[in-house]
């Protein structure tokens, strides 16, 4: 069997991972919830769940992963255990990598519709701009063209391996995404409705927050950092021994923690500017904007600017899930790299047309909103905790003393927090998605 892949070195696994990271969840997902939910107190809250929830798991992830070399279903089997079926966790996760890549890549479609579009510019009415979206939602054909263009990058970039397909492409697009994000949001920031953007995102009002919110902060929160199902297990896998595992989960937390709030504060600006709602929902960046930008000086440019960077983010991610359900297949059925790739990126295309299809239904939900709501509400949430617990209290304490242990201090706190205090947090967002609460 060929010998495993690897990260070229620290800064190619921290660039990979929060390339895998960021996406479609801090800047599409993150800013409209932002808006619906009140602004700033679902910021602070946010915060708070990367703080207790996020951090930690990404630290357990990564550690499971390092630890074991393993795909996910490998890597729960090496921390074995008699009584308990501990894989399951791991097929669940590849499983749920292909539920979300096969809608991810249809959102991720989206956004190469509308660069395209914005190459020529958004022109036209109100309503004939608005428009765009509803057309192209209701167009299967367009959207199973788009969807097979995302799907055949990601195959072509994952078939090239670790280190020359993931890390090489995260090593490009991530840097260009940065510069993107921080020219629009200086852009951003000089117009008109800056500040009464920047009150709406950093001063609180926790009279908007209830317990729906709480999981809906929790459910992005996990989104955005990719946990719950095995990707930084994977990306984990293929990391060598001498890196710290505290100090890169911060990092890519952080990162990604910034490009949100970043997403925030381009967006809002534009949005107050024109005397638009936040509220708009998940047609912010599809309606909205586009309208927006048809309407302020230099607008087009900004809007392939726009475009462009979301392409970048959702890309990045995109090819982590496929690398966690291709990292299975090559681990534990020995097929070849290649042919994993081709073989499940048909798999998960296939799967991805009954989300292209917005016409295809059970009762009133459309397969992109059952796949999204089964894995964000339900398999994510549980895979966390059940990782946290494997974490918490099965894997073995001397593994966790030295990689953890060099601040006593800390880990006082994180064998507190990853043993009681995030699993506490996750049992909480699982019941009350079961009893149907939220
Ligand atoms: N985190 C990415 C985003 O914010 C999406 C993503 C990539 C993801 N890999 C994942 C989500 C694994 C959950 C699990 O858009």
């Amino acid at each position: 069997m060929a010998t495993r892949g690897h990260w070229g070195g620290r800064v190619g696994f921290i660039l990979a991972a929060a390339g895998g990271a960021v996406g479609l969840g801090n800047i599409w997902k993150f800013p409209y919830e932002v808006g619906q939910n009140g602004g700033a107190a679902f910021i602070i809250l946010y915060l708070i769940c990367i703080l207790m929830v996020g951090f930690p798991l990404m630290c357990a992830e990564i550690f499971i992963g390092k630890m074991s070399q393993k795909n996910p279903v490998g890597a729960f089997r090496f921390f074995k255990n008699e009584k308990l079926p501990l894989p399951i966790i791991g097929y669940v996760g590849v499983f749920v990598g292909i539920l979300i890549l096969s809608y991810y890549s249809v959102i991720t479609g989206w956004t190469f519709h509308y660069f395209i579009r914005s190459l020529s510019g958004f022109s036209g009415s109100d309503s004939e701009i608005r428009n765009i979206f509803n057309e192209l939602y209701a167009s299967p054909w367009i959207n199973i063209l788009f969807h097979t263009v995302v799907m055949t990058i990601v195959v072509a970039i994952i078939s090239r391996g670790v280190q020359k397909g993931i890390e090489t492409v995260s090593k490009i697009l991530m840097p260009l995404l940065g510069i993107i994000l921080l020219i629009l949001t200086i852009y951003s920031l000089t117009t008109t409705g800056a500040d009464k953007a920047l009150e709406f995102l950093f001063s609180p009002d926790f009279s908007k927050i209830n317990s729906t919110t709480l999981l809906k902060v929790m459910g992005t929160s996990f989104f955005t950092l990719s946990l719950g199902m095995g990707a930084m297990i994977t990306y984990g896998s293929y990391l060598s021994k001498d890196i710290s595992i505290a100090k890169s989960s911060i990092q890519i937390a952080l990162i990604d923690t910034f490009v949100a709030l970043m997403a925030g504060v381009m967006i809002f600006p534009i949005v107050f500017s024109y005397g638009c709602e936040p509220t708009a929902g998940p047609s912010l960046i599809f309606q909205t904007l586009p309208l927006l930008f048809s309407k302020m000086p230099g607008g087009q440019l900004v809007s392939i600017a726009f475009f462009a960077l979301v392409i970048f983010a959702a890309v990045t991610s995109a090819i982590s899930l496929l690398e966690v359900v291709v990292s299975f297949a090559v681990d534990e059925y020995g097929l070849g790299r290649k042919k994993a790739t081709v073989i499940f990126g048909l798999i998960i295309w296939a799967v991805g047309i009954l989300s292209a299809i917005s016409s295809l239904k059970i009762g009133e939900k459309t397969f992109l909103d059952i796949f999204d709501g089964l894995t964000t509400h339900y398999l994510m949430p549980i895979g966390g905790l059940l990782t946290m617990l494997v974490f918490g209290w099965i894997v073995d304490e001397k593994m966790k003393k030295e990689e953890f242990a060099s601040h006593p201090m800390f880990y006082k706190m994180f064998t507190i927090v990853t043993k009681v205090i995030t699993p506490v947090l996750l049992l909480f967002v699982v019941l009350n998605e079961a009893l149907g609460i939220g």
